[in-house]
């Protein structure tokens, strides 16, 4: 697994030139269904978080030693003390990324410094920012896997994301007849099998980021609600408030997938690059 991320990374600064060679989607209306298949763009320079988007970041968290450092620094001592937790160096030092890449966005958006940042935690453990002397207005979530994190941001609107590496070596048939709804497995067993891996992602990664939207851990039975899960077709999502909610989906990285649920419907997804920015960037 050593360097995926970077591959990734690379992969992607290769599609970036294409991407800017006019082959850049820009966001889609609110309402229309974007394709899985979404390219993702350098930040500007100036982050403004609008009402009606939802920006996402994709980032590697194998950083080289001396990034790892910096963000590192700009950790809080819970997060420390966290970090130190952590058997594998591996999992250490990707704990310590995304926390501190989520810093150095978040302190971008709000215009403070990365280490002043404090968090707050919900009652099944979601993290919120606290900021003195009010409410933020920004709301977050992120989600990890196999070195690669996205990040979703948005104002005054709840989120939830989730990511996932498309693995072959698990018991899929037998998880999924365990957390699946009825209709859920009813759409996987009708695919065909060169399909169920992926379906079995997108609709793990669906679930997940409904849950988290709603800063759920296993409050939620897992099969009180439905998302779609063929590939390649619309985003559906069914559950007693899905009227609150609109569900899309990500392709952060080549076998990867990935779904943002966002508050409402009137907004966009914005897709950005932390790659690119990090080299702008000083922690
Ligand atoms: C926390 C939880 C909601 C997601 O965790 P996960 O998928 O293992 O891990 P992810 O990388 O996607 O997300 C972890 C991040 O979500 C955030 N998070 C933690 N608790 C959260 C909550 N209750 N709601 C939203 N976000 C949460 C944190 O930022 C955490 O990362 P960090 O602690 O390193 O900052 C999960 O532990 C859980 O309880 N899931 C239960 C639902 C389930 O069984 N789903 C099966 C698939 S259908």
């Amino acid at each position: 697994m050593e360097g995926i991320a970077h591959t990734i990374k690379n992969l992607y600064k290769r599609s970036d030139s294409a991407a800017g060679a006019g082959m850049r989607c820009s966001p889609e209306p609110s309402g229309i269904l974007m394709p899985i298949f979404t390219n993702w763009s350098s930040p500007p320079n100036e982050l403004r978080l609008e009402h009606d988007a939802i920006h996402v970041w994709r980032a590697s968290l194998d950083c080289d030693i001396g990034l790892l450092k910096r963000l590192e620094a700009s950790l809080a001592p819970d997060e420390k003390s966290r970090a130190a937790r952590y058997v594998f160096q591996r999992d250490r030092d990707h704990f310590i990324a995304a926390r501190g890449i989520l810093r150095t966005i978040l302190g971008a958006y709000v215009h403070r410094p990365t280490a002043n940042l404090r968090f707050t935690y919900g009652p099944e453990g979601k993290p919120a920012l606290q900021l003195i002397g009010g409410e933020p207005s920004i709301r977050f979530n992120l989600s990890h896997s196999h070195g690669l994190a996205v990040y979703a941001f948005s104002n005054h609107r709840e989120v939830g994301i989730d990511v996932e590496a498309i693995r072959r070596n698990i018991a899929r048939d037998e998880i999924a007849g365990r957390v699946y709804s009825v209709p859920e497995l009813a759409e996987f067993h009708a695919l065909p099998l060169e399909l169920k891996n992926k379906a079995f992602f997108l609709c793990w990664t669906r679930k997940e980021a409904y849950i988290k939207a709603r800063g759920s851990g296993m409050g939620i039975p897992l099969d009180s609600f439905e998302v779609s899960l063929t590939p390649d077709q619309p985003e559906v999502l069914r559950s007693a408030d899905s009227s609150r909610w609109t569900l899309r989906s990500l392709q952060p990285a080549p076998e990867y997938v990935g779904a943002v649920v966002g508050e409402g419907s009137d907004w966009v997804l914005r897709l950005w690059d932390w790659w690119n920015w990090e080299l702008r960037y000083q922690a």
